[in-house]
């Protein structure tokens, strides 16, 4: 396709108002939130084969994956949808579907086997009565814990397996005036860290049980007291600059050494690749301290606006099947820092991280997911984030009060 004419075309789509797929089947707007630079360099590998192959892409980045995914709903509801948009696939989606405000790519997927390509978790919550309503592209995991291997040397701490250990290290890095946890203080951050301490404190089965039951009992236990006593700990180690901190500024903060540790999804190693580092060279990786192995998944993936009926336009079909293709997989996910969604692409070439990752997958007994895909509703899952931040930005809230306001939090909004 020429140049001037994608350009005519955007602009009289922009200046129409109209959806993209009325008015050129093979264009695309993509409503996404991956600002940060490894984010954009790995979606740069999307954009270059979907345009190879003849798309037309129109880029909608908003920052934020809560304000990304308030924008793509907006638009649905307000008549003018982006053709295709990020958005965690679980119930949060299925709610969407619900109101009939998807199209469904089931043909594409049928057609290329997904079934048989996909984990049978992900193939499970990228569906809806049985058909694709998403084109999954990666695994992410959020319980790592990245640290800047010199730090640790000059304190003289070993990378802790155990959060007692990582309690002591933690005050021998604050002795020699390194700030131990570099952290973006944002709520969903704060959950991701407080849910590695949850793993780790309560272990794999404790977190399940949370997480599908928001069981009352579960939530009053001990052991989610001895979880908000452990978070609790960790406040001194965070410097006082990190409310409101993006969680690629904390990454960086590793990366210069600045801080020792950050508990972050593995997108924090996309950064540190971006960076020029070889992850596992001087920014190490592990998963975060825990009393059993286990990897918390979290899975990005692209769904698609019914512009025009249940049926996707040809762009929308283009896209899906792009996502999925071997080579955009492995390059996606190189420079993503998660690892592919597809089981049978060849991941020997990735990082030491991702082979970690990938080892530990491989033992269906570590395979947990992230809030959204246990199908929690969204009420529930913003009152999990809220009342975590509230007891994480509170100064004078005992773990018990903590412990009690996020049972009430979330007994109420179930
Ligand atoms: C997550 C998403 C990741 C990463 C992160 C930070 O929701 O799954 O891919 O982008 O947000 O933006």
């Amino acid at each position: 396709m020429k140049e001037f004419s994608k350009v005519a075309l955007v602009a009289a789509f922009l200046s129409t108002g109209v959806s993209a797929g009325a008015l050129h089947a093979q264009t695309a707007e993509v409503l996404h939130w991956w600002t940060s630079g490894s984010e954009q360099a790995a979606l740069g590998e999307v954009r270059k084969a979907f345009e190879a192959q003849g798309g037309t892409w129109v880029d909608t980045p908003v920052a934020g994956g809560g304000n990304a995914r308030a924008a793509a709903v907006n638009r649905m509801l307000g008549g003018d949808p982006a053709a295709v948009f990020q958005f965690s696939i679980g119930q949060q989606l299925r709610e969407l579907a619900d109101q009939g405000l998807l199209a469904n790519v089931d043909q594409i997927a049928t057609e290329e086997n997904w079934d048989d390509k996909l984990p049978p978790l992900i193939v499970k919550a990228a569906k809806y009565d049985g058909e694709y309503i998403a084109a999954p592209i990666n695994i992410h995991g959020e319980n790592w814990m990245f640290f800047n291997k010199q730090a640790l040397e000059e304190a003289g701490v070993e990378v802790p397996t155990s959060w007692s250990d990582f309690m002591t290290a933690a005050q021998k890095l604050q002795d020699a005036g390194i700030i131990p946890i570099g952290l973006g203080g944002q709520p969903w951050q704060e959950r991701i860290l407080f849910n590695s301490v949850l793993l780790g404190v309560g272990g794999r089965d404790f977190y399940a049980e949370l997480y599908s039951t928001l069981d009352d009992d579960v939530l009053a236990s001990d052991t989610m007291g001895k979880v908000f006593e452990t978070f609790a700990a960790l406040k001194p180690f965070v410097d006082e600059s990190s409310p409101g901190r993006n969680w690629n500024e904390a990454t960086n903060m590793v990366i210069k050494g600045d801080a020792a540790f950050q508990f972050m999804g593995d997108w924090a190693k996309g950064e540190i690749i971006a960076a020029g580092v070889e992850p596992g060279t001087t920014v190490g990786c592990a998963l975060a301290p825990a009393i059993d192995t286990a990897y918390i998944m979290t899975v990005d993936a692209f769904a698609f606006s019914a512009m025009d009926g249940q049926d996707p336009t040809p762009a929308q079909a283009k896209m899906a099947h792009v996502m999925l293709e071997p080579d955009v997989q492995i390059a996606f996910n190189k420079k993503k820092g998660s690892i592919p969604a597809r089981l049978d692409v060849p991941a020997n070439s990735f990082d030491a991280c991702a082979q970690l990752a990938i080892k530990t997958l491989q033992d269906p007994k570590t395979h947990l997911v992230s809030t959204g895909l246990f199908g929690v509703p969204s009420a529930v899952s913003g009152a999990v984030d809220d009342s975590i931040s509230n007891f994480w930005n509170s100064a004078d809230m005992s773990p018990e009060e903590g412990q009690e306001q996020f049972r009430q939090a979330i007994s109420y909004a179930k």
